[in-house]
C-alpha cells in the first residue's frame, strides 16, 4: 500500500550534495540527493532529536548539525552505530513534483 503526497517541485528539490528540511503532510522531512535521484529520510536524529535537514552532506552521509552522527543516506544508518537509524521513504516523481510516500517508509539498515 503506498500514499504519496508532493513534497516540492524537482527543480527545488536539493542538488547533489546539499540537504534541507522540507514539510509535508504535517512532517518535515530531512531531503537529500544521492546518485542522482532525490532521498527523503526521517529529520529527527536518533542521537537526541537533533533536525538532520539541518546538517550537511559529507561522503554521502547525513551529519546531524548538533554532535555531528553521520548517516549513510542510502541506508539511513549511523556510520559508527549500525543500530541507530532512520527510516528512508519512498519517493517517485510525477510530472515535475517529488512524491513521498508516507507508507512506504523503512528501515534499510546497513
Ligand atoms: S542529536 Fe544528532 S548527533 Fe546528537
Amino acid at each position: 500500500m503506498s500514499q504519496f503526497v508532493p513534497l516540492c517541485s524537482v527543480a527545488e528539490a536539493p542538488k547533489e550534495g546539499e540537504v534541507c528540511e522540507i514539510a509535508a503532510a504535517g512532517r518535515v522531512f530531512c531531503v537529500t540527493r544521492v546518485d542522482g535521484k532525490v532521498v527523503v529520510l526521517d529529520n529527527v536524529c536518533p542521537h537526541r532529536g537533533g533536525p538532520l535537514g539541518q546538517g550537511l552532506i559529507e561522503n554521502g552521509h547525513v551529519v546531524c548539525p548538533w554532535h555531528a552522527w553521520a548517516f549513510n543516506a542510502k541506508t539511513g544508518c549511523a556510520s559508527h552505530h549500525p543500530n541507530a537509524c532512520v527510516r528512508r521513504y519512498g519517493v517517485r516523481e510525477v510530472e515535475g513534483v517529488v512524491e513521498v510516500d508516507l507508507e512506504q517508509a523503512k528501515f534499510l539498515g546497513n
